[in-house]
């Protein structure tokens, strides 16, 4: 597909999210795939899961960056030293790419992205399966202990899996601060962990020990022999080719889950905005002239614990998706529709529509209205360029609410030196879960366009009651809209 004739003059684009992740960036990244010389991502790990249609097939990748499919154009895609690797799944990844017969001969992993092991997997798991009603909701894919070993100075590096030695030594001490830390937790439970499969079923668990170091250096060294070829000092390679070839940033999860900006606690442990992409890539915000930010077009989704004030059906939608997988789900709301009477039908009917299941966990979504105070909130960390996808998911809604502002209904909360009071207006949600768990949505009602999306390719071609909807998004919180995606393939888009 071509591009319009603005990214004949950009050298750098990110793309991130400005909502809860999952808003269709991997079809975005792979549009502008054919633009790019060198797609990098800078943030993330496992966690993510980017589905990428190419014809009839779909592919999941957790950690090679989605413009992998362009490496047989001689694309370089690079994993940057602000990731989070599993090297199991990294190589599972590159040995499927293998079988599909899809190269990966330009794919470079940065020598400082911080390396998980498994201490960090099981530190995830036992840590969510303790926390009761505190539980946030991981991915269960080690993230956040991999983050937090870095920041207290005890993590690892990629460069370690070619340095045997300083790999045994720092594994060591590794096991030595997690076998402190899980020793507080019920030992049975600790067991069952570390026999899951998705931790090799028991290969790393020592009976007395608890880890079995020389098993986690052996593995590890297997996987370093597979990525050595990958594994290079990536900083250097971008800030040498950074304004003189074409590059694509590519965020990983969104704004509202980021560590810095984000609802937190309920958020990951990386700066999801594209300041942390352009430092997790080897630059800073300066070098990226178009900040793309993703939302999708009229709704928003949430994956995990944490609040979320628009969403339909409230607490029973949030209780629901925490168990739930879409066989029970379509046993259970058969006749569901998005225009049921019921909220939690109509959620449910959304996120079936939109195939709202979690890439990596298969997890139901939680579906909620656009929510602008969040978005306006996201805005301050991103940039007004704006990428509008899955417009189609919501084509048979009568009606479609927008959510304009909140009214806080909680206890006084003193923010800094503002203190919010009950029955106060909020405009720009506070990213404190203490305090959206207690804002009730105010809503703006708009029709909906009631037909199909298929063969639009010019903005003015849009039904009117979608320029409606999107002209008022724009006016209240200044978006400045660039590109829409009316559907999956890469010809359902309109370049505004
Ligand atoms: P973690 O990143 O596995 O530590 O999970 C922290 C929170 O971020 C949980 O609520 C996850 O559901 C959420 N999360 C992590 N990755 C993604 C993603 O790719 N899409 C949506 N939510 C995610």
């Amino acid at each position: 597909m071509k591009l319009p004739a603005m990214f004949d003059n950009l050298l750098t684009v990110a793309v991130t999210c400005l909502q809860f992740g999952d808003t269709g960036k991997g079809k975005i990244v792979d549009l502008l795939g054919s633009w790019a010389k060198i797609i990098v991502r800078g943030t993330g790990g496992a966690n993510a899961g980017h589905t990428i249609r190419l014809g009839k097939s779909e592919y999941i990748f957790h950690l090679i960056p989605s413009g992998i499919l362009h490496d047989a154009d001689g694309k370089i895609n690079i994993i940057g030293n602000g990731t989070v690797i599993d090297p199991r799944i990294l190589c599972e990844e590159i040995a499927f790419l293998q079988q599909q017969g899809l190269p990966c001969n330009h794919l470079m992993l940065a020598l400082n992205a911080n390396l998980t092991l498994p201490t960090q997997v099981a530190r995830d798991r036992v840590g969510e399966g303790e926390a009761g009603a505190g539980k946030i909701g991981t991915t269960g894919r080690g993230i956040g202990p991999t983050y937090g070993d870095h920041v207290i100075r005890i993590g690892l590096k990629i460069n370690d899996l070619l340095n045997p030695d300083i790999l045994f030594a720092k594994v060591k001490a590794n096991v030595a601060f997690s076998v402190r830390v899980l020793a507080s937790y019920d030992p049975e439970m600790v067991k069952a962990i570390l026999r899951q499969a998705y931790l090799g079923g028991g290969m790393f668990y020592h009976p007395e020990k608890m880890f079995d170091v020389d098993a986690i250096v052996r593995k590890y060294l297997e996987y370093g022999k597979i990525l050595a070829p990958f594994i290079r000092d990536t900083d250097a390679f971008v800030r040498q080719n950074v304004g003189k070839c074409r590059m694509l940033f590519e965020g990983a999860q969104g704004t509202l889950l980021s560590v810095k900006h984000g609802t937190s606690p309920f958020v990951t442990s990386s700066d999801c905005t594209v300041n942390g992409l352009a430092e997790g890539a080897g630059l800073n915000r300066s070098h990226i002239q178009l900040a793309l930010g993703i939302i999708k077009g009229f709704y928003e989704t949430r994956v995990g614990e944490g609040p979320f004030p628009t969403e339909f059906g409230g607490d029973a939608s949030a209780v629901w998706c925490s168990s739930a997988n879409r066989e029970l789900e379509k046993e259970k709301f058969a006749g569901a529709t998005v225009n049921d009477k019921n909220e939690l039908n109509r959620g449910v009917a959304l996120r079936v529509a939109g195939n709202e299941y979690g890439a990596t966990t298969k997890r139901p979504r939680r579906t909620g209205r656009l929510d602008l105070p969040l978005l306006r909130h996201a805005l301050l960390s991103g940039s007004n360029d704006i990428v509008l996808t899955k417009l189609d998911v919501l084509n048979d809604c009568d009606e479609i609410q927008i959510c304009d502002s909140y009214v806080y209904m909680g206890q006084p909360y003193r923010y800094g030196d503002r203190t919010i009071s009950l029955g106060d207006n909020l405009e720009v949600a506070i990213p404190a879960a203490e305090v959206l768990w207690h804002c009730r949505p105010l809503y703006q009602t708009f029709p909906g366009w009631k037909r199909s999306l298929g063969g639009i390719n010019a903005y003015g071609d849009l039904p009117g009651e979608l320029i409606d909807i999107l002209t008022f998004v724009m006016l209240r919180t200044g978006i400045n809209p660039r590109i829409i995606s009316t559907g999956a393939d890469r010809e359902e888009t309109i370049f505004v």
